[in-house]
């Protein structure tokens, strides 16, 4: 029998579940043996739920196909093979909160991609390189839903992964206010060009919410435990406008920050290229080599060349300059559906698992 330990996918049909369910293939440590999704797709194999809906590069593991998906709100049904799940469903922020902390009550670790408990107080948010220490809380999370083992942890939204590294990594020359724009790939809404042909050559000036998060999410990931929640940071101050653009995978920010201190182009660079944490230290296995790269050339980073950098769990960033009104600027790039959603999560369960809070049922 196998060591791994045995994994559910909440929504494992949709944009993020498709990722999960690729970065699991032939993981070390998980091993996918549960897929749900809406009523719509319960009761078919997997094969069947998804027609013509796969969206991946990479061909639909073998191991999945005939998996016969189950429904999310069929709890007891879900958890019964699994040692804990990965939540990606689409449905309202009350309904999700409500079924993650079901299956949390239920004794399993639910990790999950959406953005209902990111503001959860005692819900750790976790970049694994920026603050796996938050992971502490889940012991008061436990204590208030009166469970051993079930918990939810979350991934925050994925377009700060291409700006909120760099300032972390900046932290000793504390940033004191940011401009950030960011431009935003369609696989970020779940879709590809094939169901959403009006972005072709289109570029749309709004993402519902998405404004808010990339201002305030950051906060929250260096925000400090304090009477068992996470109390958010309050500097720098960060505002934001989110375009939606014609690429399919791949958040560009193009971000201006003042600092408190003063820098040098070469500490800067220093700093994000040697910035690492608990993931590297620990060895993970989706964990980056290099977290942050720097490349010198004008016109990178570009989606095209870079969003695979790390196997799409690094960012890279270009065009550090001073600038006439801020101190300093530059462009960042990440993977918004590995780094940013489902290898963000899987980064994450790996932490957890390596910090003992996910184990064997
Ligand atoms: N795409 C990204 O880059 C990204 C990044 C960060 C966060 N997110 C968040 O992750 C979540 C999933 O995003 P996505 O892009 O993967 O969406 P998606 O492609 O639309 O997939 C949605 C999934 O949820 C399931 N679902 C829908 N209604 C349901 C219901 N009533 N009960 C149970 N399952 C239901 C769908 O099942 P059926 O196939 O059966 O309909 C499908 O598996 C969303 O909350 C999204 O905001 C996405």
């Amino acid at each position: 029998m196998s060591d791994k330990l045995k994994v559910g996918i909440l929504g494992g049909t949709g944009m993020v579940g498709q990722r999960f369910i690729s970065l699991l293939e032939n993981h070390p440590w998980f091993e996918v043996v549960t897929i749900a999704a809406s009523p719509r797709s319960a009761g078919k194999t997997y094969e069947e739920a998804i027609g013509d809906r796969w969206k991946m590069q990479t061909p639909m593991p073998e191991a999945v196909k005939k998996i016969v998906v189950k429904d999310v709100s069929n709890v007891e049904d879900v958890i019964a093979d699994v040692d804990f799940v990965f939540s990606a469903v689409d449905m309202t922020k009350e309904e999700i909160k409500a079924i993650e902390e079901k299956y949390a009550k239920a004794e399993i670790p639910v990790v999950s991609n959406n953005s209902a408990h990111r503001w959860t107080p005692d819900v750790p948010m976790i970049v694994p390189e920026i603050n796996a220490a938050h992971a502490d809380v889940i012991e008061y999370q436990r204590k208030r839903l009166g469970t051993k083992r079930g918990f939810i942890a979350v991934k925050p939204n994925c377009s700060i992964q291409s700006y909120a590294p760099v300032l972390t990594a900046w932290k000793d020359f504390e940033p004191t206010q940011v401009v950030v724009s960011t431009y935003q790939a369609i696989s970020g809404a779940g879709k590809t060009f094939k169901d959403w042909p009006e972005m072709v050559e289109n570029v749309i000036p709004y993402i519902g919410g998405e404004e808010e998060k990339s201002e305030k999410e950051p906060l929250r990931l260096w925000g400090k435990i304090e009477n068992g929640v996470i109390v958010p940071e309050t500097a720098p101050l960060i505002t934001s406008q989110c375009i939606r653009v014609p690429v399919l995978n791949g958040h560009t920010a193009s971000v201006f920050v003042n600092l408190g201190k003063k820098a040098t182009k070469e500490q800067l660079i220093e700093k994000m290229v040697n910035f690492s944490g608990e993931p590297q230290k620990l060895g993970l296995p989706s964990a980056p080599k290099q977290f942050i790269q720097y490349l010198e050339e004008d016109n990178r980073p570009q989606v095209k060349l870079d969003v695979d950098f790390e196997n799409g769990m690094g960012i890279s960033i270009g065009r550090l300059r001073e600038d006439t009104l801020f101190d300093w600027k530059f462009v960042g790039l990440s993977h918004n559906t590995v780094r940013g959603a489902a290898g963000g999560a899987v980064l994450c369960a790996e932490l957890l698992k390596a910090k003992g809070y996910i184990d064997k049922k």
